[in-house]
């Protein structure tokens, strides 16, 4: 049974080899709240992530131990269970600083990272905008989606009467590897997702790219990272009336072994310049892969961390799938790049973009610290 120490110098839940199971939660802050209920709150919730990632019952006594007379602590749908994995990540998003209406609702303007604003809209878009946005988020991942679901369920129940949830995303299998020793597992269109992925063994790329450096600051940001969230719906219905070798020229890899149609097995290096004896490029002017590579957006490469996620269906039989797309960055702009140059990516014809929110993730902390520390003190 794994587990990851909550306490560290960045959150667990980034670099960590990526667990199969998700529950994202978005929170905003109740109407009224003021900044000692952000400043409880934020210790709660720290208290409990303790508990709930060492596969703890949360609170004095758990879920069986209290006074039959009263509600338990614990919803204790996670007993039995250990930890599995379980990494909680903890983010701030734009909204706190200074809210839609721009009032700084808890005098955190002057604290607000420059490079903290809300996306830009994109090409393509079609937001929703009750599943976008928030003032908090919670990336929760196990090896076990009842610990994932159970944390979050627990921390929505804490947060009660100063914050609640906004949206709420479940992922049932990762769409990315972090670790070299991760098998690449397939999205759902699929092909093989992650292969190029910034891995936790390549410590250097983590730090230029992943990190929030003392030189970029501010300071209660450094060792901290920025996550942007996508809910992108699959037109999976309109896919798969696509050809196996369409297919692949959208994509830039072969769907069997992931390998780049410029040659090479899984992790060869794509060639973009390699041509077919028609004259044509072997992979695609509009293939994701090339549209998304570094050597096209001035070498930035971000941490993904995406889930596949299957939310029931439409009116019409369709199914509600996609890609819950999680990506960790220095700054958001990195992000902002890759995603304009993908708007001639001719996946787009299959996908849409439905939600959307930006957080920055605070560095970790040590025992008997808060969560939000670093930002309120
Ligand atoms: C690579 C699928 C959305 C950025 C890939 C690969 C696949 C894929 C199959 C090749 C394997 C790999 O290296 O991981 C998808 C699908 C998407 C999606 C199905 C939407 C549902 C995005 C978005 C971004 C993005 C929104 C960022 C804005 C990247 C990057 C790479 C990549 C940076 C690696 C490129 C390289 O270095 O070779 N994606 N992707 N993807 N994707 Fe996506």
């Amino acid at each position: 049974d794994r587990s990851y120490d909550f306490y560290g110098e960045h959150q667990a839940g980034i670099t960590t080899p990526v667990q199969d199971r998700l529950h994202f939660a978005s929170f905003d802050l109740a109407e009224g709240a003021t900044r000692a209920d952000l400043e409880s709150l934020l210790a709660d919730w720290t208290a409990a992530a303790a508990s709930l990632t060492r596969g703890e019952e949360i609170g004095e006594t758990g879920a069986v131990g209290g006074s039959p007379y009263a509600p338990p602590e614990d919803t204790g749908e996670a007993l039995g269970l250990g930890p599995a994995g379980l990494t909680l990540t903890f983010g701030f998003g734009p909204s706190l600083f200074v809210d839609a209406d721009g009032v700084d609702r808890f005098g955190l303007a002057s604290r607000k990272p420059a490079a903290l604003e809300p996306l830009p809209r994109f090409a393509g878009d079609a937001l929703i905008p009750a599943s976008s946005g928030g003032d908090l988020c919670i990336q929760a991942c196990s090896d076990d989606p009842q610990v994932a679901v159970h944390a979050i369920r627990n921390l929505s129940r804490i947060a009660f009467g100063r914050a609640a949830l906004r949206w709420s995303q479940l992922g049932f299998g990762r769409t990315s590897s972090t670790s070299v020793t991760q098998q690449t597992p397939r999205n759902l269109f699929g092909f093989k997702d992650g292969t190029a992925n910034l891995k936790a063994e390549e410590h250097d790329a983590v730090v230029d790219n992943v990190w929030v450096s003392a030189d970029a600051g501010p300071s209660w940001m450094v060792g901290g990272s920025y996550l942007v969230a996508r809910r992108i719906r699959m037109i999976i219905e309109s896919w798969d009336r696509v050809q196996l070798n369409e297919q692949e020229t959208l994509v830039g890899r072969t769907k069997g072994d992931g390998g780049p149609l410029s040659g090479g097995g899984e992790f060869a290096a794509p060639d973009f310049a390699a041509l077919r004896p028609d004259g044509t490029p072997k992979i695609d002017a509009a293939a994701h892969v090339r549209l998304a590579h570094p050597d096209v957006n001035g070498g930035i490469r971000l941490l993904r961390r995406g889930y596949n996620f299957v939310d029931g269906n439409d009116s019409l039989g369709r199914l509600d799938a996609g890609l819950f797309f999680l990506s960790f960055q220095n700054d958001p702009e990195r992000f902002v790049t890759v995603q304009r140059s993908l708007a001639r990516d001719g996946l787009n014809e299959y996908l849409r973009h439905v939600g959307s929110a930006v957080f920055a993730i605070p560095p970790g902390i040590r025992p008997g610290q808060s969560i939000g520390d670093g930002l309120l003190n």
